[in-house]
C-alpha cells in the first residue's frame, strides 16, 4: 500500500494497484490491470481527500490512513460519481465523522442515489470556486462529458497539480509515481482513451485546451501513472481526437467454416497492396480493447460475418453495436460475409452505425466458398475503399 508525498508537497499518493483485474465494466478485457488513484492533501488547516477507492479494497484503503496516523480527514473531493472512486465514500465517512463530501451538484445526486450517502453531508461547489485548506487552495473546475456528467478536475493552486480524474488516466498498475512516457504507456493511454473517452472526443479536445491553458506543473489521473510532463499525454490526446483519421481499415470478423475469413484475408492483402494499412480482428478470438485501440485512427470499418439463422453471426451484431457506442471518427463502412443456405447478412448491420452515420460502400455477401465472380466483387470493394480514402485525402 502507498503513502508516498509528491516531491515535498504535502500530497500524498494514498491509491493502490489492481494487477489481477481482467476486465473493466465487464466489457473489455485489461490487458494489466489498472490502478485506483487517492491523494491526500495536508493543508495547514485542513486535510482533505481527492477520490477515494473502489469497494472491494476499502479495509486496505482504510488501514493504510491508520498505519499513517490519518487521525482527522475534514473533506473528501469527489471528482467523479463512479464507483471505482467514489465507493469507498461512505467507509470514509463512518472512519471520520467529521468529514464533508465537496462535488458539484450532478455528482451529488450521484452519490445519493448510488451510495445512499447523506446529503447533508455533502458541500456543493461550483465552476471556478475554491476551497481552502489553509495554505493550499483547491480550485474546482467542472469537466462534464469527460466521461460522465458529474466529472470534474480539481485544482491545487500552490503546487500547480491538476487532478483530472479519469480524463488523461491509462488502466496500468505502476511502482514509481511517474510516467515513464514510453511505448507501453502510450499504448494503454490510447487503449484507455478508445474505450472510455472516445465517445467524448469532442468534449476530450476541448479539455485538452482548458488543460493546457491552466498550464499545470503536474497532471494526475486517477487512472495510472502521473505526470511531471503533460505534454506527453496532452500531444497524444490532441492527435487521436483531431477529426482527420489515418489510412487505415479495421476488420473485425467472424468466420465459421473459413469462407468469411478467407474473403477477410484477401481483402486485407488488396488493400495493403494499395498501401491501406489493415488490422483485421479474430471476433472470438482476439481481445475486444485492441478492436477499440485500432478504432482510434481507422477511416473504414469492414465487419466480416458468417450467416447462422438467416442472419449476422451475434459477434458482429456485438462489434457493431460496441463500434457504435465508441463514436470512432471513421468515415467509412462496408460488410463481407459468406453464407451456407441462405438469410440476409448485411440488413440488420448495416442499420447498427446510428451515431457514426459512416458512408457505407457496397458489400460483398457470397455463398459457401470464394469463386472467380466473387474475387471481381472483392476487387471492386478493395479499389472503392481506397477511392474514398483519397477522396478525404488520407492515401
Ligand atoms: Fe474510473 Fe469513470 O471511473
Amino acid at each position: 500500500m502507498n503513502f508516498k508525498e509528491i516531491d515535498g508537497t504535502s500530497v500524498f499518493y494514498i491509491g493502490l494497484n489492481d494487477s489481477d483485474r481482467v476486465i473493466f465494466d465487464e466489457l473489455i478485457p485489461l490487458e494489466k490491470g489498472t490502478s485506483y488513484n487517492s491523494f491526500l492533501i495536508k493543508g495547514s488547516e485542513k486535510t482533505a481527500i481527492i477520490d477515494t477507492m473502489y469497494p472491494p479494497f476499502s479495509d486496505i484503503y482504510l488501514n493504510n490512513l491508520d498505519n499513517n496516523d490519518i487521525k482527522t480527514v475534514d473533506y473528501i473531493i469527489a471528482n467523479h460519481g463512479e464507483q471505482d472512486h467514489s465507493g469507498s465514500i461512505p467507509y470514509l465517512l463512518q472512519k471520520y465523522p467529521e468529514a464533508k463530501v465537496v462535488t458539484n451538484a450532478k455528482c451529488k445526486t450521484n452519490l445519493v442515489e448510488m451510495l445512499l450517502i447523506d446529503e447533508t453531508k455533502i458541500i456543493t461547489v461550483n465552476d471556478k470556486e475554491e476551497l481552502s485548506l489553509g495554505d493550499k487552495t483547491l480550485q474546482f473546475i467542472m469537466a462534464p462529458a469527460v466521461h460522465w456528467p458529474d466529472t470534474m478536475f480539481c485544482y491545487l493552486k500552490e503546487d500547480k497539480i491538476l487532478f483530472t480524474c479519469d480524463f488523461l488516466g491509462a488502466h496500468l498498475p505502476f511502482d514509481d509515481l511517474w510516467a515513464k512516457c514510453d511505448d507501453e504507456l502510450y499504448s494503454m493511454a490510447k487503449r484507455y482513451y478508445a474505450e472510455i473517452m472516445m465517445p467524448f472526443r469532442v468534449m476530450c479536445s476541448k479539455y485538452i485546451k482548458v488543460v493546457r491553458d491552466i498550464n499545470p506543473n503536474y497532471v494526475m489521473p486517477s487512472h495510472g501513472p502521473l505526470y511531471k510532463n503533460p505534454d506527453f499525454i496532452l500531444n497524444a490526446y490532441a492527435d487521436w481526437t483531431s477529426d482527420v483519421p489515418k489510412n487505415l481499415v479495421v476488420m473485425p470478423y467472424v468466420s465459421m467454416y473459413g469462407s468469411t475469413e478467407e474473403m477477410a484475408e484477401y481483402v486485407k492483402k488488396g488493400l495493403e497492396n494499395k498501401g491501406i494499412k489493415v488490422y483485421a480482428h479474430d471476433l472470438i478470438r482476439d481481445d475486444l480493447g485492441e478492436l477499440a485501440l485500432q478504432l482510434v485512427d481507422c477511416a473504414t470499418i469492414l465487419v466480416g460475418a458468417s450467416m447462422v439463422l438467416a442472419g449476422p453471426h451475434p459477434a458482429a451484431i456485438s462489434a457493431c453495436v460496441l463500434v457504435n457506442a465508441l463514436k470512432p471518427k471513421l468515415k467509412f463502412a462496408s460488410f463481407i460475409g459468406s453464407y451456407g443456405w441462405g438469410g440476409n447478412l448485411f440488413g440488420v448491420l448495416s442499420t447498427l452505425f446510428t451515431s457514426i452515420k459512416p458512408e457505407v460502400i457496397e458489400p460483398v455477401q457470397i455463398k459457401g466458398k470464394l469463386k472467380n465472380d466473387d474475387y471481381k466483387k472483392l476487387d471492386i470493394l478493395i479499389n472503392r475503399i481506397a477511392e474514398k480514402h483519397k477522396s478525404i485525402g488520407i492515401n
